[in-house]
């Protein structure tokens, strides 16, 4: 072996145990994500790729008591309560907005392909800031159901035009109580497909029903009837509105 390789290997292991270790977090000890490391996370999330390096996501910090508690009234769950440090990832077009704005051209930022280039930036940063943490020693959640009260994050936070929400991200080190445990994740080849696609049975998605409901101890866990309460009704129209009073829609 050649020196300085078995390094090089040991890390590459290392980050691919932290990946694989991943398990969220939703009860933490009272106290903020220390600043200087805050600064090396969110340093690391932004670094993350980005359509054409347009950047098209903002991520606004919240420690502030009085505004953890608006967003905690948003979304009313045990891990925004717990959490000293709140990130909200929005997709950002008013940057844009601004660029065009300097060429004195029209805007056009309303439609789905933008919606796409928001959102995935966001989902990279909000990633590679979900792995600085952890390898940190800071744990975290995201928050998705922020999306239901849209309008009023927006008011919370005075987000203008072309600037959504989209996830929050409450971050901490973990309570000591808390013994974070991956969960399994669908078959391999139920998600990973070689050439061709090829549709998961009903025999593979049962099985996993089984999977997680053994993993959680819990017969009424059901991955499957968890998706019937997603798609098994109409689309929850807070996001669709705000997008449209964002002028993206
Ligand atoms: C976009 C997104 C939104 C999420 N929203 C919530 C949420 O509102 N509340 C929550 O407790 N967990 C939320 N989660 C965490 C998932 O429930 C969690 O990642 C999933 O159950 C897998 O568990 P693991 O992260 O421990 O592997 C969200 C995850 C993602 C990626």
């Amino acid at each position: 072996m050649i020196c300085g390789m078995t390094d090089a290997l040991d890390a590459t292991h290392a980050t691919i145990d932290l990946l694989k270790s991943h398990a969220s977090v939703r009860k933490f000890v009272p106290e903020p994500v220390d600043p200087t490391d805050l600064q090396a996370i969110l340093d690391a999330g932004r670094q993350a790729a980005t359509w054409k390096a347009f950047q098209s996501y903002s991520i606004i910090v919240v420690e502030d008591p009085d505004v953890l508690a608006g967003i905690y009234q948003c979304a009313p769950q045990p891990s925004v309560k717990s959490c000293r440090t709140f990130l909200l990832f929005v997709g950002d077009l008013s940057r844009a907005a601004t660029a065009v704005g300097m060429h004195n051209e029209p805007f056009h930022p309303t439609g789905v392909e933008s919606l796409l280039i928001s959102a995935v930036d966001a989902a990279l940063a909000l990633q590679n800031t979900v792995i600085a943490a952890e390898s940190l020693g800071y744990a975290g959640v995201q928050i998705g159901t922020i999306r239901h009260k849209s309008a009023e994050v927006s008011a919370l936070l005075g987000l203008p035009d072309y600037v959504y929400p989209i996830v929050g991200l409450c971050l901490g080190k973990p309570d000591p109580s808390v013994e974070p445990r991956p969960t399994p994740r669908l078959p391999h080849d139920v998600v990973v497909h070689r050439d061709r696609y090829q549709p998961a049975t009903a025999e593979a998605l049962r099985a996993y029903d089984a999977t997680l409901s053994a993993h959680f101890a819990n017969p009424d866990h059901c991955w499957s009837e968890r998706m019937v309460a997603q798609w098994g009704v109409p689309e929850v129209t807070a996001s669709t509105e705000n997008l449209r009073d964002k002028q993206l829609l």
